[in-house]
């Protein structure tokens, strides 16, 4: 769920250029998915049950997830019975999720320029990648794009815990804790460190939903999740 290095655009990279933010990825890959559930005390498991549920790929739909990296978050819609189909735009993240899932659809595609036509899926979804991406309102409209008028949208993204304590808390472990425990089991630790600043850099739940309405998604709603840790955003595609 992590993001960029230090040493790839100043100050935490958060200039995300996306071949730098490819490269960093690639980096990660190796140990990304059992880093995932260290850091998270293994909650992103719910988290992606969450997604799934919220999203609610019915058998035969065409589903779509946006930085899909190694496949973890497509092959929780797969188990739906929907045709569900991945894209990033690391390869090496690509590669390492077709060693271990290969049963899972996976592509190389950009966010920002996805290589589908207008219209083609049910649903599409985009897990803990979007804060990744260079122009997030861009990626939503193309997200948009490629939706089916009435068809549906899932943002799962870290956001900003509602009770001053949690956050207080949350924000101490992201910021000293995290890129510690990161140095002793990520593959490329310095990535976690981009993870703590962008986590931080993120809008809130509100300032996320008025990001998915300007890029025109109707009926906008967010649900919180581990006390809004993380939020699931939805909305539709207008008919
Ligand atoms: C933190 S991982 C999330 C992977 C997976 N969705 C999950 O839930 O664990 C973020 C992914 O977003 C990808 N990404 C970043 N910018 C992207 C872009 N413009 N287009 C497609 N994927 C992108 C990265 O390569 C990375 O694999």
């Amino acid at each position: 769920m992590g993001g960029v290095t230090e040493q790839v655009s100043g100050r935490a990279g958060l200039d995300k250029r996306p071949d730098e933010i490819a490269a960093m990825f690639d980096g990660v890959a190796a140990a990304y998915d059992r880093t995932n559930t260290v850091l998270s005390f293994g909650r992103d498991r719910a988290w992606r049950r969450a997604t799934r549920a919220a999203l609610h790929p019915r058998p035969g739909e065409r589903v779509l997830d946006v930085g899909a990296g190694t496949g973890v978050s497509t092959d929780e819609l797969a188990r739906s019975g929907a045709y569900a189909v991945g894209t990033d735009i690391s390869l090496g993240m690509l590669a390492a999720g077709r060693r271990t899932r290969p049963a899972v659809r996976l592509l190389a595609g950009d966010a920002l320029a996805l290589p589908f036509p207008d219209a083609t899926f049910d649903a599409v979804t985009i897990s803990f990648a979007l804060r990744n991406v260079a122009d997030p309102g861009k990626a939503l409209a193309e997200l948009r794009r490629v939706t089916r008028p009435g068809g549906r949208l899932v943002v799962c993204e870290f956001s900003h815990p509602t009770n001053h304590l949690l956050r207080t808390a949350h924000l101490s472990y992201v910021m000293r804790s995290l890129p510690a425990v990161a140095r002793r089991v990520a593959s490329n630790p310095e990535a976690y460190v981009y993870l703590a600043e962008s986590i931080r850099a993120w809008p809130d739940q509100a300032g996320l939903a008025a990001r998915l309405a300007g890029a025109g998604w109707t009926g906008v709603g967010w649900r919180n999740l581990s006390g809004g840790i993380v939020a699931l955003h939805r909305g539709v595609r207008p008919t």
